[in-house]
């Protein structure tokens, strides 16, 4: 039943016309859980609020599907704004997007070309840019395109995701770049041919990748909500007395609060993602597949309390 569930919400995840009228209607339904706002600015306090207690961020301006060259330009200018608000408003905020955002369902040049205009910004402003991860469909393509730019710009992470039978190769394969990379288990649903079915093998897989960009002597944000990995993660830094300026535990905004509060207390850095914008309905469709409790939260938010 919950497999259906999870599937149920990752097929309507994907549905452009629900796409577009969430983003006509706002912020609903209870979505303002997990999305700081509809727009940076009313983001911002949000923010500060995290700030204060000691926990960076990464921003990321929700938006999927952008099929067309103004789209692409649009969604790369509010890349730019934000990073120029965090330089103003002196966030600790990191800066996460999608590259199918900024053209790479259009073209190599395109995407490169909007990917360079961010950059560019970052680098002035010394912020760091992480690639989310998307589809499988589009992991070897973010892959070369992050390659390419990481000989450019320092400032640049991606993501690796643990259900990929391919990961592990991908992150001995980018040793050579010493990278930031963030680690995750991998929201999209992805047939058996290409990602391991089962969660313990995930788990097994999340742990390996964790193990190998650690030891490598890499930079390593451990994105996951999962107690086990967090103990994993302590585990093994604490064996190899692996520094704590060397990773970091990534949690997204709204989600089992009270464990980042407690890994902060602990000493362990704790970023916290926080999505904002109109286009929130494929992320927040994504985060009740994870987890279907949700649902109720949902309905509560539909039917009132
Ligand atoms: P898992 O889903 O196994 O959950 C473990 C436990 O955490 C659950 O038992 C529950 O207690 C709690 N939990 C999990 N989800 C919850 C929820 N929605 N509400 C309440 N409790 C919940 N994916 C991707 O494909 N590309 C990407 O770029 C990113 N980026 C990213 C950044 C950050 C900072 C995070 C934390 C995650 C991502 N992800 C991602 C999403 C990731 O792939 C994955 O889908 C989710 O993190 C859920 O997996 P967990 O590791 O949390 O474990």
């Amino acid at each position: 039943m919950e497999q259906l569930m999870r599937d149920f919400f990752l097929f309507l995840a994907k549905n452009k016309t629900l796409t577009r009228l969430a983003k006509k209607y706002g912020l609903r339904f209870g979505a303002g859980r997990f999305v700081a706002g509809a727009t940076l600015e009313s983001s911002i306090a949000a923010i500060k609020k995290l700030n204060e207690k000691g926990m960076p961020v990464t921003i990321d301006h929700l938006g999927e599907f952008v099929d067309n060259e103004k789209e692409a330009a649009e969604m790369t200018d509010h890349c730019i704004q934000a990073i120029k608000a965090i330089a103003k408003e002196k966030l600790d905020s990191q800066l996460s997007l999608k590259m199918t955002s900024m053209g790479l369902d259009i073209s190599d040049e395109l995407v490169l070309r909007n990917m360079r205009k961010i950059m560019d910004e970052a680098t002035k402003h010394n912020v760091m840019i992480t690639i989310d991860m998307e589809d499988y469909s589009r992991c070897g393509k973010t892959l070369d395109i992050f390659k390419q730019l990481k000989k450019e710009y320092d400032n640049i992470s991606t993501v690796i995701q643990a259900y990929l039978y391919r990961s592990l190769e991908d992150v001995q394969a980018l040793n050579e770049y010493q990278p930031f990379l963030r680690l995750v288990k991998g929201a999209y649903k992805e047939p058996a041919k290409v990602a391991y079915p089962e969660k313990s093998d995930v788990d097994k897989n999340f742990e390996r990748l964790i193990e190998t960009h650690l030891l490598n002597g890499n930079y390593t944000a451990v994105a996951t909500h999962d107690d086990e990995i967090i103990r994993f993660t302590k585990e093994l830094v604490d064996k190899h007395s692996i520094p704590y300026d060397q990773f970091e535990f990534q949690m997204l905004y709204g989600i089992r609060v009270e464990r980042q509060e407690q890994l902060l207390q602990e000493g362990y850095k704790m970023r916290i993602y926080v999505p904002y914008g109109n286009d929130w309905y494929g992320y927040f469709m994504r985060r009740l597949a994870e987890r279907p409790a949700n649902v109720m939260f949902v309905l509560k938010g539909v039917f009132g309390k």
